[in-house]
Order: structure tokens, then C-alpha cells, then sequence
């Protein structure tokens, strides 16, 4: 499936299952995920995700937890998991069978610390371990790497992050990628004038890497 497709972001994937398993080189990690229809770009790995994973700061072991918003099979919670080992990564996405393959690749990529948890549109947690449920609503992220879904429109892009940047610590730093053709310019003017400062980092074969800081 390519990433235009609508059915990415549904709760239960109608499309049946029919398993892949594809890689991730990038300079500093050899990855292998499973992947499966029914996720977005399921084929390879997504080309603004792999300038989010090249370009963006790497989590430190300072930071407590990070959340990989929109988690899909997992591509960025594994990587920010594997670079910082002492940090918890918190995968989160709408789509059940997204969660459940990060969870999986997580294991197949030998992470110990990613709580993999399915949220609704209002940043509940709905499915995930008892303790995860439990601990969601209260944590508060040192840092967020998302490569979010401008196609679910504009009205639940922007209370998707305000729900979820307004759980950063009020030192922490989001960093999303998004193409510059789907938004990325009022995206990030948007994130100003709501109070989140936004800045470019890069921008790269039409996607634009934004660094948004907590307001
Ligand atoms: C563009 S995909 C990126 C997936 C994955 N991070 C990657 O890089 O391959 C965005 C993901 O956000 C999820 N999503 C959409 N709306 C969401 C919401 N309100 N809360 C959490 N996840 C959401 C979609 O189901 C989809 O898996």
C-alpha cells in the first residue's frame, strides 16, 4: 500500500493480512521490520521517515520518554529505541494492527523499553499492556519524532498535536517531518501562532524536517 491510501488510519485495517518483511540501513543501524496491508507504506520504508531518521536529533539517555506519534509498524519507535536504549519509547497510533507489528519489531530488533499502546482521536489509550494503559495518560515526553498523517485533514491534524505536543515536558522538542506540497509551511506557521515555536531544520526532495518546542 503507498502511503496515499486512505485506509491506513482506520481502526481495524479492512483489507486481510498478507505479512512482508523488509530492511532499514541507515549510517549508525541495520533494521528488519515486518510489516503488513493495511499500514502505511508497507512496501518500504517512507521517504520523509527515512529524513526524519538521517536529519533529526537522536534521543539521549537523559530523556526518560520519547513518543513516536503515529507509530505505524514502527520504523522511528525502533530506531529511537535502539539509540538510546535507556529511554522508554512510547508507539502510539489509532490503527490496531499497526501497534501490534511495532510491538512484534520492536522484539524482532531486540528492544527491551516500547510500550506500544492503540489510542482514539482523543489521545486515550484504548488497547496496550494494563500497565501501559495505566501510565499513558500521566507521562509526559522529553521528546516526540512523528512523520504524522496530514491526510486525515486539517481539523484532526491539529487536535492530534495539540493533544500530543502539549505532552511534552516543558523542556521537550517534537521533531516531525512533513511534504512541503500537503502543508508543511502553514503547518508550521499553525504551530506558531498556537505557541509552540516551529523552525526548519531541512528540507529535502519536497519534505520539510520541523523542530517544534514545547509552549
Ligand atoms: C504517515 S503514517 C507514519 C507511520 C510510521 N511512523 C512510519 O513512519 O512509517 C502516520 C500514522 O499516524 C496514524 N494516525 C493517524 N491519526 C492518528 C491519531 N489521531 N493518533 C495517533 N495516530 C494517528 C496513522 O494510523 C498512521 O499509522
Amino acid at each position: 500500500m503507498s502511503g496515499s491510501s486512505s485506509q491506513y488510519f482506520s481502526r481495524t485495517p479492512a483489507v486481510d493480512s498478507d505479512e512482508r518483511e523488509i530492511g532499514l540501513s541507515l549510517a549508525d543501524l541495520e533494521l528488519r521490520f515486518t510489516t503488513d496491508t493495511g499500514v502505511f507504506s508497507n512496501s518500504r520504508v517512507d521517504a520523509g521517515t527515512r529524513l526524519l531518521l538521517q536529519e533529526a536529533p537522536h534521543p539521549t539517555s537523559e530523556m526518560a520518554n520519547v513518543c513516536d506519534l503515529g507509530c505505524g509498524y514502527g520504523p522511528i519507535a525502533v530506531s529511537l529505541a535502539k539509540r538510546s536504549p535507556a529511554t522508554a519509547v512510547w508507539a502510539i497510533d489509532l490503527n490496531e494492527r499497526a501497534v501490534a507489528l511495532t510491538a512484534r519489531n520492536g522484539e524482532l530488533n531486540a528492544c527491551s523499553d516500547i510500550h506500544a499502546v492503540v489510542v482514539d482521536a482523543d489521545g486515550n489509550a484504548i488497547d496496550g499492556t494494563a500497565e501501559d494503559i495505566a501510565a499513558l495518560a500521566d507521562t509526559r515526553f522529553d521528546g516526540l519524532w512523528s512523520n504524522p498523517s496530514i491526510r486525515i485533514g486539517k481539523p484532526a491534524m491539529h487536535r492530534m498535536l495539540t493533544l500530543w505536543l502539549d505532552r511534552l515536558t516543558p523542556t521537550g522538542t517534537a521533531w516531525l517531518v512533513v511534504q512541503r506540497h500537503l502543508g508543511a509551511d502553514s503547518l508550521a506557521d499553525w504551530m506558531t501562532a498556537q505557541g509552540w515555536a516551529t523552525s526548519r531544520v531541512c528540507s529535502r526532495a519536497g519534505y520539510r524536517l520541523l523542530e517544534v518546542k514545547a509552549r
